[in-house]
This record gives structure tokens, sequence and C-alpha cells, in this order.
């Protein structure tokens, strides 16, 4: 603790004495686990007098805090006062929010897996390591109690109708900024010449509500029988777009999952975790991605039998270029 510091809280003990207030112990905590909510506010400590401060060590003892938060806690103590903006915000000093401090290989190297040069680093053309800005972007309050919750640990974007609406499921968070008509304010999706009018970048709203099977013209009606059956993958709803692409890093193009414990999240635990690689082994070969899910029926059919080099096999033409027929958008001849 910095000596600067103790005046300061004696100061502040002092006047809550004055005041005639609860001692500091017994004050209703409005950051917690239960409400989901970290971030502080301009009324942080007593009548707001802690709001704009920096030196959170000033006040707050590691040692003491986080009683009620034992995920959390080894980790904050281990890593110390650089991470409390992580979770809590910036205090309204403007101070960088950290989130690599911790999210890296060394201290959660599962939470995110993070391995592979792509990563959703917010342009097609470069591959650089995403920043705690970038994590930011799409989590920026997340509650970091171990369970991921669609509106509280997803950035909140306004819908179509520029309406706060809560996601449903997890497509909506990406369709959010992928679309051709409502992107938020800031985010630029630079269209790429060779793919004409059909980005997937942009068409992907359309496509995904229109003509892509994984998606709700699927309908998840469950007769579809082509999957790794009901012990293997429980499916029953149109594929989750995580389901198949990574944001934290792949060695895939397209941003393809290259490990079978960073998508497919309706497959069987036992075997999503086993894990399984799905790595693209020739430009475009996405076989080893699509048999994590995929098993034809009938194996005597083209390649069905064929492993495809992770010890799953199922899919048909399995040493091809997938993508010269299954890309999004087109509803005949393969597509997706
Ligand atoms: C001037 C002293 C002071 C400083 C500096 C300070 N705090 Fe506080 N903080 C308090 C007081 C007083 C409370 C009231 C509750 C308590 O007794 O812990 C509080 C409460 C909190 C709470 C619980 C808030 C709630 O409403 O549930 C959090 C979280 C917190 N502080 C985080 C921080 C962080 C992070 C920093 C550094 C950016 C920081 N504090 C800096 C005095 C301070
Ligand atoms: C990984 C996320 C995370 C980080 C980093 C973090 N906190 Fe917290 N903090 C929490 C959670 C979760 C709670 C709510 C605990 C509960 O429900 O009682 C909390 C509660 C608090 C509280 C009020 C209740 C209590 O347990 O005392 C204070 C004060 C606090 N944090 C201060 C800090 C300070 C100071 C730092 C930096 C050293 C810090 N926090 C870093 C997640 C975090
Ligand atoms: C483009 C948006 C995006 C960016 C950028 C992003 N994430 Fe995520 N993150 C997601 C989505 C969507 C999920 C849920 C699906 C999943 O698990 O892949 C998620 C899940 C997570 C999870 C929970 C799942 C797990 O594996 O434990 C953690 C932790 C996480 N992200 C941390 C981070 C960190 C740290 C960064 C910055 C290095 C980051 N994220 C950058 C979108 C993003
Ligand atoms: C003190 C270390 C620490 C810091 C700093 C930190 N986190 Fe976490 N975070 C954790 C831990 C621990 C978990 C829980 C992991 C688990 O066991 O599932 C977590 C969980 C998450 C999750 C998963 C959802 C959930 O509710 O569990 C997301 C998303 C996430 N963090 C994003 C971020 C982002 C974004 C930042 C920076 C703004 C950040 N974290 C800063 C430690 C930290
Ligand atoms: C905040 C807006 C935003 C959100 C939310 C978002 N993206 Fe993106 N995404 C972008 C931008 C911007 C680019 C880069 C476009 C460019 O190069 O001009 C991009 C690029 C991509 C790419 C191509 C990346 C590459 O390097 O080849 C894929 C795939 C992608 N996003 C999928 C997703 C998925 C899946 C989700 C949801 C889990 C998602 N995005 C959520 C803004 C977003
Ligand atoms: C996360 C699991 C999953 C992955 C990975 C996956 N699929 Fe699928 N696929 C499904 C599900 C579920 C359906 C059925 C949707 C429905 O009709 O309910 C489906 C349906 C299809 C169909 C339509 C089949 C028909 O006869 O109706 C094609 C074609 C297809 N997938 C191709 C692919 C290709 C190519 C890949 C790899 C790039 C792939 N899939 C990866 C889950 C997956
Ligand atoms: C020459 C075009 C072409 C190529 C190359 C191709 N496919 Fe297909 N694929 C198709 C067509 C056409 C269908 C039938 C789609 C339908 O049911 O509407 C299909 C169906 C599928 C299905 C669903 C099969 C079922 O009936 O259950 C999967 C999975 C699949 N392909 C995976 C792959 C994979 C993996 C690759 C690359 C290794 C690949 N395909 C290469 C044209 C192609
Ligand atoms: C079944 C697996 C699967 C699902 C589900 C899926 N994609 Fe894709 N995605 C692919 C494949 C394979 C490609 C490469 C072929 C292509 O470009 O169409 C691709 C390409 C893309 C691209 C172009 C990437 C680049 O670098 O050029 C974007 C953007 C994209 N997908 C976004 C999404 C979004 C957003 C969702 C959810 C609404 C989604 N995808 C759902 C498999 C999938």
């Amino acid at each position: 603790m910095k000596p600067t510091a103790y005046p300061l809280l004696v100061l502040l003990l002092l006047l809550c004495g004055l005041a005639g207030n609860a001692p500091a112990q017994a004050r209703q905590y409005t950051v917690s686990t239960l409400t989901g909510n970290l971030l502080l506010t301009p009324a942080h400590g007593e009548r707001g007098s802690a709001w704009g401060k920096a030196n959170c060590q000033g006040c707050h003892v590691l040692r003491l805090i986080h009683a009620n938060a034992p995920l959390i806690r080894p980790v904050v103590q281990q890593r110390g006062y650089q991470t409390c903006g992580g979770c809590h915000g910036d205090n309204g000093t403007g101070q960088t929010r950290r989130c690599l401090v911790c999210h890296n290989n060394q201290d959660l190297p599962l939470h995110p897996l993070q391995t592979g040069t792509h990563r959703h680093d917010f342009a097609t053309g470069k591959d650089r390591p995403l920043g705690d800005g970038d994590c930011l972007l799409c989590h920026v309050k997340s509650d970091m109690d171990g369970r991921f919750e669609l509106t509280v640990d997803l950035t909140p974007f306004r819908d179509a109708d520029g309406k706060p609406s809560p996601y449903v499921s997890q497509r909506d968070f990406c369709l959010r900024c992928h679309n051709q008509t409502h992107q938020p304010r800031g985010v630029r999706i630079q269209l790429r010449p060779q793919y004409g009018l059909n980005d997937p970048l942009v068409t992907i709203e359309d496509n995904y509500r229109y003509i892509d099977r994984h998606g709700d013209p699927a309908g998840g009606g469950g007769t579809y029988s082509g999957l790794r059956g009901s012990s293997g993958y429980r499916y029953g709803q149109s594929v989750e777009c995580t389901d198949c692409h990574v944001m934290h890093g792949t060695r895939n193009s397209n941003l393809l999952l290259d490990d079978s414990r960073k998508g497919v999240s309706q497959l069987n635990p036992l075997l999503r975790s086993k894990p399984y690689r799905a790595i693209e082994s020739t430009p475009g070969n996405y076989a080893q991605v699509c048999v994590l899910c995929h098993r034809m029926d009938d194996l005597s059919v083209e390649d069905a039998a064929l492993d495809t080099g992770n010890g799953l096999s199922g899919v048909h033409d399995a040493r091809s270029d997938c993508g010269e027929c299954h890309v999004h958008g087109q509803g005949f001849g393969g597509g997706l």
C-alpha cells in the first residue's frame, strides 16, 4: 500500500463515522455475482467520493476482498491491482481496462483457447494478436462467473430497428454487425471486390435467414439423419456461427475451428473434449471440420468411410476443395 493512501482512508472512515453511517462492512454492495454487474458507477465510495480515483490499493486490501467470488479470487490475488479495471471498469479515470493480463496462455489457457494465428481482429486482410480493446469490443461488461450468458457476456449492439433488444441466440450478436443495412456506428466492414455482390461479411444475415441449411431454413426439425447419431451430436436447433467459426484463435482460414473444443457446442461432451483436431489439410479442404458433426448414412458412398485424418470419417469427396461447392448463400449444388 502506498503511504499516501493511509490519510485518505482514515479521512474516509472518519467521515463515515461523523455522518453516523453504518460501518463499511455492513454496506450493501451493488456490484455482485448475483446482479451480474461489476462495473463501478459515479456512486462509488461514500457519496461518490471514490469515483475518478485510480489507486485502488489506497482503499481496498487485496487479501480482504472477493470472499464471495472464489472462481476469480486466486488469479486477482496473483496479478494484483493492474487487473481491477478489467472487471470493474475504469472508475471514471479513462485508464486502460486490461484482459490479457489474466486471459493468456499461462493463467487461463482454456478460457478462451487462443492458439492459432488467425483471429477475429476486425480486418480480413490482417493477422494481428487480439488486444484488450478487441476483447472489450465484444465483452464490455462480462461478469466472469464461469458461465457464458448471451445478455451479460456479449456487448449489447442495437438491432435492425435501432433498439437494444436482447440476444435470443449467439448469432444475433454476429448479425448486428455482419449485415448490409444496419452496422453499428464505428464498425467498418470493407467489401471485397472478388466476392461481387455476395460477400458473406455482409450478406450472411440474409443467407442465414433464407438460404443456408445451417441457418433458419433448416428449421431444426430433427429429421436430417446425416449427423453423428443421437449419442454424438445433439441437435434440434439451427447451427450457431460459433459452432463453426472461432473468435479467439485458429490456424484455419475463414476463422473455421481447428479443435473440437473451440466450437461444435452441441457435440457429445465426451467427443468434444477428447479433443479432435480439425485442420484444413489443403486450401479449402474442411473435411475435418465438417466431419465433427456429419456422418453420412451410407458409408459405401464416395469417400464416406475414409478417415479424414483426425480419426473420424463420414463425408464425401474427402480430399477435395469443399469451398468449390460449399459456400454461404448457395441454395443448390452444395451450399452451407
Ligand atoms: C478513496 C477510497 C477508494 C478508492 C481509491 C477506491 N475505492 Fe472502491 N470503494 C471505496 C468505498 C468506501 C467503497 C464502499 C464499500 C466498501 O466499504 O468497500 C468502495 C466500494 C467498491 C466496490 C464495490 C462497489 C459496490 O457498490 O458494490 C468495488 C467493486 C470497488 N470499490 C472497486 C474499486 C476499484 C476497482 C478501485 C480502483 C479503480 C477503487 N475501488 C478505488 C473506496 C475506494
Ligand atoms: C475477474 C474479475 C474481477 C477482478 C479482476 C476484480 N474483481 Fe472485484 N469483484 C469481482 C466480483 C465477481 C465481485 C462480486 C463478489 C460478490 O458477489 O460478492 C467483486 C467485488 C468487489 C468488491 C466488493 C465486494 C467484496 O468482495 O469486497 C470490491 C471492493 C472489489 N471487488 C474490489 C476489487 C479490486 C480493488 C480489484 C483489483 C485488485 C478487483 N476488485 C478486481 C470481480 C473482479
Ligand atoms: C468478435 C467478438 C469477440 C472478440 C473480439 C472476443 N470474443 Fe470472447 N467470445 C465471443 C463469443 C461470441 C463467445 C462465445 C462463443 C465461444 O465460446 O466461442 C466468446 C467467449 C469467450 C469466453 C468464454 C468461453 C471460454 O472459452 O471460456 C471468454 C473467456 C472470452 N470469450 C474471452 C475473450 C477475451 C479475453 C478476448 C480478447 C483476447 C475475447 N474474448 C475476444 C466473442 C468475442
Ligand atoms: C483477474 C483476472 C481477469 C481479468 C483481468 C479479466 N478476466 Fe475475464 N475471467 C477471469 C476468470 C477467472 C474467469 C472465469 C473463467 C472460468 O473459470 O470459466 C473469466 C471469465 C470471462 C469470460 C467468460 C464469461 C463468464 O461470465 O465467465 C469472459 C467473456 C471474460 N472473462 C472476458 C474478459 C474481458 C473482456 C476482460 C477485460 C476487459 C477480462 N475478462 C478481464 C479472469 C479475468
Ligand atoms: C462489432 C462488430 C462485429 C461483431 C459483433 C462481429 N464481427 Fe465479424 N467482423 C467484423 C469486422 C469489422 C470484420 C472485418 C471486415 C473487414 O475486413 O473489412 C469482421 C470479420 C469477420 C470474419 C472474417 C475474418 C477473417 O479474418 O477472415 C468472420 C468469419 C467473422 N467476422 C465472423 C463473425 C462471427 C461468427 C461473429 C459472431 C460470433 C462476428 N463476426 C461478430 C465485425 C464484427
Ligand atoms: C456444428 C455441427 C456442424 C458442422 C461443423 C457442419 N455441419 Fe452441416 N449440418 C449440421 C446440421 C445440424 C445440419 C442439419 C440442419 C437441419 O436440417 O436441421 C447440417 C446440414 C448440412 C447440409 C444439408 C444436408 C441435407 O441433406 O439437408 C449440408 C450440405 C452440410 N450440412 C454441409 C456441411 C459442410 C460442407 C460442413 C463443413 C464446412 C458442415 N456441414 C459442417 C451441422 C453441422
Ligand atoms: C463438386 C461439388 C462438391 C464438392 C467439391 C464437395 N461437395 Fe459436399 N455436397 C455437394 C452436394 C451437391 C451435396 C448435396 C447437398 C444437398 O443435400 O442439397 C453435398 C453434400 C454434402 C454434405 C451433406 C451430406 C449428407 O447427405 O449428409 C456434407 C457433410 C458435405 N457435402 C461435405 C463436403 C466436404 C467436407 C467436402 C470437401 C472435403 C465436400 N463436401 C466437397 C457438392 C460438393
Ligand atoms: C456449418 C459451418 C458454418 C456455420 C454454421 C457458419 N459458417 Fe460462415 N463459413 C463457413 C465456411 C466453410 C466458410 C468458407 C466458405 C465461404 O466463404 O462461404 C465460411 C465463411 C464465412 C465468412 C467469410 C470469411 C472470410 O474470411 O472471407 C463470414 C464472414 C462468415 N462465414 C460468417 C458467418 C456468420 C456470421 C455465421 C452465423 C450467422 C456463419 N458464418 C455460420 C462455415 C460456417
